[in-house]
């Protein structure tokens, strides 16, 4: 028989009732230590809300102290996004037309792959890290197969992970506080998911190099300026107005419409075998020459907010 679990079909029609009702899902969660790598349930550090009549869905990404794209924030995405499949919401709603992924810390948007999940640090162990690559993959899949167009409105810092995953948005607007960057040459590493080759996409060869092999910090005004996101705004009250107004339009039309352009769109994305091969060569370089992931928790503080703060500029600390 398969194995049904009460809980999970409980909350999703919680879950499912306030996408309907306009009502935010969250499951706060009170325990969120920096090191507790407990699974967290539900949406824990996501907040939903919907709106225009459950054509758009707001995603408020929390997940103290920096967002870090760790255990529960994969895990909570994951849910999320198999939450909104089609397949899904077949009972009674259609999937959101538009969904926006946004920040509830001004400084961090979505930050990179948890350091601790690497090397020999506890918690890791296999098949821990190979839950967490299932649903990472899982992810990047359904970023690029949902009907649903994806707007990242990024204001603080998308590094590592976070990058890789507003390149797979369809669309990213920026505010002021914005740095994007990836710290992973850095730590002996790469940045994954197909992020390097949709970067590629965007904005050429020789700038994805430059920014890729020094681990620097690129601002919101000159990402916008090279096409690494779409639009800046000057202030987080206006890029918010903005995001709101381009969803709202966007909503307005018939989904079948939106879905075919996505799709065809998406024909010149980095295929999904990039992925694999991203994945390969992470494990390929982990396990080969001792990565200096312990140095980095060391210097960082065990990835603290002020070290995360000045992230991926500051990873050559390590090397001084
Ligand atoms: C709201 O959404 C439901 C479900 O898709 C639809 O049947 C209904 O017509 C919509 N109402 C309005 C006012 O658009
Ligand atoms: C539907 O949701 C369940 C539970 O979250 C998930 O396991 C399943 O993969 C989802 N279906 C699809 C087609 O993604
Ligand atoms: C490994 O991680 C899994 C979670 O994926 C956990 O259930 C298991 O207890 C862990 N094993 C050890 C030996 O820590
Ligand atoms: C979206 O478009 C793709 C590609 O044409 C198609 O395979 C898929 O079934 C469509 N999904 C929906 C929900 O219309
Ligand atoms: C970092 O975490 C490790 C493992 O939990 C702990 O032993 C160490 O003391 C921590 N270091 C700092 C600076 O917090």
């Amino acid at each position: 028989m398969y194995p049904f679990h009460k809980n999970l079909v409980l909350f999703a029609l919680s879950g499912l009732l306030s996408l309907i009702n306009g009502n935010p899902v969250h499951q706060h969660d009170t325990r969120r230590l920096p090191w507790e790598r407990t699974k967290s349930t539900g949406f824990g550090t996501l907040t939903t809300t919907s709106s225009n009549n459950g054509t758009i869905l707001r995603v408020l990404m929390d997940n103290p102290p920096t967002n870090l794209y760790d255990y529960k924030l994969i895990t909570d995405l994951y849910d999320l996004l198999s939450f909104v499949v089609p397949e899904n919401l077949t009972v009674s709603a259609p999937p959101p037309k538009v969904m926006i992924f946004a920040s509830a810390d001004p400084d961090f948007w979505m930050g990179h792959y948890d350091g601790a999940l690497f090397g020999t640090n506890p918690p890791f162990n296999e098949s821990y890290t190979e839950e967490l690559f299932t649903k990472n993959r899982a992810i990047v899949g359904m970023l690029k197969s949902l009907p649903t167009i994806l707007i990242a409105e990024i204001n603080g810092r998308a590094t590592g992970s976070g990058n890789e995953f507003l390149v797979q948005c369809d669309m990213a607007f920026s505010g002021p506080n914005t740095i994007l960057g990836a710290p992973e040459v850095a730590v002996g590493g790469v940045h994954g998911n197909g992020g390097i080759q949709h970067l590629v996409r965007l904005i050429g060869m020789q700038r994805t190099a430059e920014y890729m092999l020094t681990s620097s910090g690129i601002d919101a005004l000159t990402a916008a300026e090279i096409g690494w996101v779409n639009r800046m705004y000057r202030s987080e009250t206006k890029l918010r107005g903005a995001v709101d107004e381009i969803a709202g339009r966007i909503a307005l039309f018939p989904a079948a419409g939106l879905n075919g352009t996505k799709a065809m769109i998406r024909e010149f994305s980095a295929p999904p075998s990039t992925v694999e091969a991203d994945i390969a060569t992470i494990f390929r370089l982990e396990a080969g020459e001792k990565a200096p992931d312990a140095e980095y928790l060391r210097i960082s503080k065990n990835q603290s907010r002020h070290f995360e703060l000045g992230v991926p500029d500051n990873m050559v600390e390590i090397w001084d």
